[in-house]
């Protein structure tokens, strides 16, 4: 059965599926190429929900441009991507970022990409999941309801900055933080966007040991005892793989089993 959603500039099919294998993130046959270089061709990826797959490769093998292609910032010159959501298959191919954000989709930026002149809580706040889609209107029409959502959310972002160790620098303006402290409260985001599916484009480069154990520490815990789904590109893959069930080198424009659960 197929019905396309409302209200979108960009055309997402929703289909129902009878697979009830419980996968994530699928892609299917995803090509890209810029000017003459090819980089990727015909990959293939499946994150199961609830898995964290490490993902390596060369400099300027394409890890990146993957993770902008899953995030609707490229989009491919063929093949698709697939999130699975409530039972429902989401072609989101070409979708704006925003929209697969709202999917449940979050990323953390290779350069980390806070406002640096708010502070940790309104960084973390910024990211809402329920201030996200509200209107101009319904701010001047339904202001006790916007009220309870903004008490909400601090709430929520206050909870989330304690879960990352950050909750006694939530004033601290975000650029007065060191590179770890700016991480953690890049991942308290993705918690306060409800994100599911995460994206981590290198989270211990720039990170001293005890800082990286930190986050490591971390995302063993959102992804065991949160669920969350992990794609993590990391070069400093022996640190990450414990924590990682699957491992591929991408290569060629293609992806290589290196380690199977
Ligand atoms: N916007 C772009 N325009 C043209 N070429 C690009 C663009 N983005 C990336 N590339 C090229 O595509 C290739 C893959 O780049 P990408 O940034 O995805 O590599 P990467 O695997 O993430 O590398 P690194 O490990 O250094 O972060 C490189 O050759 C790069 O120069
Ligand atoms: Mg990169």
């Amino acid at each position: 059965m197929e019905a396309v959603a409302e209200n979108l500039n960009e055309t997402i099919t929703l289909r129902a599926t009878e697979d009830v294998l419980p996968w994530a993130v699928r892609t299917a046959n995803l090509c890209l190429a810029f000017g003459g270089h090819q980089v990727l061709e015909g990959l293939n990826l499946t994150l199961q929900a609830g898995e964290a797959i490490l993902l390596r490769g060369e400099n300027g093998s394409g890890k990146t441009t993957l993770l902008n292609i899953l995030s609707g910032l490229i989009r491919p010159d063929a093949g698709s991507v697939l999130l699975h959501l409530k039972g429902r298959e989401i072609d989101v191919t070409g979708s704006s970022p925003e929209r697969i954000a709202r999917s449940g989709l979050g990323r953390l930026w290779q350069d980390i990409r806070l406002f640096p002149t708010m502070t940790a809580l309104d960084n973390v706040l910024a990211a809402s999941a329920e201030l996200l889609d509200r209107t101009a209107l319904a701010g001047i029409t339904c202001w006790p309801l916007i009220r309870r959502q903004e008490r909400v959310a601090r709430e929520r972002a206050l909870h989330n900055l304690a879960l990352v160790g950050m909750a006694d620098r939530s004033d601290s303006s975000a650029d007065k933080l060191s590179v770890g402290q700016m991480k953690r409260v890049a991942l308290a985001r993705l918690l306060q966007a409800e994100a599911d599916f995460w994206l981590l484009d290198e989270p211990l480069a720039g990170l001293d040991q005890v800082s990286a154990e930190e986050i490591l520490r971390l995302l063993e815990r959102f992804n065991t005892d949160h669920g969350k789904t992990m794609l993590v590109v990391e070069h400093q893959h022996e640190r990450m793989a414990p924590i990682c069930g699957r491992m591929f080198f991408l290569a060629n424009g293609h992806l290589q089993p290196e380690r199977s659960v």
